[in-house]
């Protein structure tokens, strides 16, 4: 039997634990009101690292790129009782809309959103994390990776999305923008950093796992 992707994904879609009222509700409202919906997490990526975070079990998370919460809001459901996410987001005009469902998941005292520029706030953050998941600016990955790396706990995990950026990796042709070098630089670094080892999660656009040795 010859079976698509297509396929495989209705199934698990609907074979899984169903996404929640109101992450639905933040779906409907991001595609209908902010711009640039297709960077939202679905519902199966969404489910992932809900469940990579509960088997983690964090007492402290750190997100790069929030948009409107939904990663967030995920990730959060695998904190400690008494964990904390810090995400960081630059566009302000995010703000209202992910005050407003971080409020409705009812994790508003474990998530703490900076509205503000990655790479200034994160030095400000005086803490360790067990789990960071990076799904900013693409051109960013490594500086980012680079910031954030000793403030990882020893056997913490990262998370970077987007690391088959849409297939343009793999042709040479495409390979002359920003996001598409930014992707390739991170990709070689990982591979090349004795402190981590790595695996490249081929779903979607590709999730890389790092774990801090
Ligand atoms: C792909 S979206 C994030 C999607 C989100 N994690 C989710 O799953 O719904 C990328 C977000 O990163 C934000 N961003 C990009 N570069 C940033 C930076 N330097 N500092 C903070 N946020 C940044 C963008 O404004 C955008 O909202």
């Amino acid at each position: 039997m010859d079976l698509t992707e297509q396929t495989i994904f209705e199934y698990a879609e609907a074979i899984s634990a169903p996404e929640s009222e109101i992450l639905k509700q933040l779906t409907r409202e991001t595609n209908l009101k902010v711009m640039n919906p297709i960077m939202l997490t679905g519902k199966i990526q969404g489910k992932i690292l809900q469940f990579m975070s509960m088997m983690i079990q964090p007492e402290t998370i750190l997100e790069i790129g929030t948009y409107t919460g939904y990663s967030a809001i995920c990730l959060a459901q695998g904190l400690k009782p008494a964990g904390k996410l810090h995400t960081i987001e630059k566009d302000p005009e995010l703000e209202d809309i992910c005050r407003k469902y971080i409020g409705l998941s009812g994790q508003e005292n474990k998530i703490e959103l900076h509205i503000g520029d990655a790479l200034q706030i994160i030095p400000t953050l005086d803490m360790q994390f067990d789990l960071i998941f990076i799904d900013c600016d693409k051109e960013i990955y490594t500086a980012v990776y680079q910031m954030v790396f000793d403030k990882l706990k020893p056997g913490g995990y990262i998370f970077a999305d987007n690391v088959l950026w849409h297939g343009k990796i793999f042709d040479e042709k495409q390979q002359n923008d920003k996001e598409t070098k930014g992707i390739i630089d991170f990709n070689t670094f990982v591979k090349n950093d004795k402190r981590a080892e790595i695996f490249l999660l081929p779903f979607r656009d590709g999730l890389m796992i790092i774990k801090k040795r």
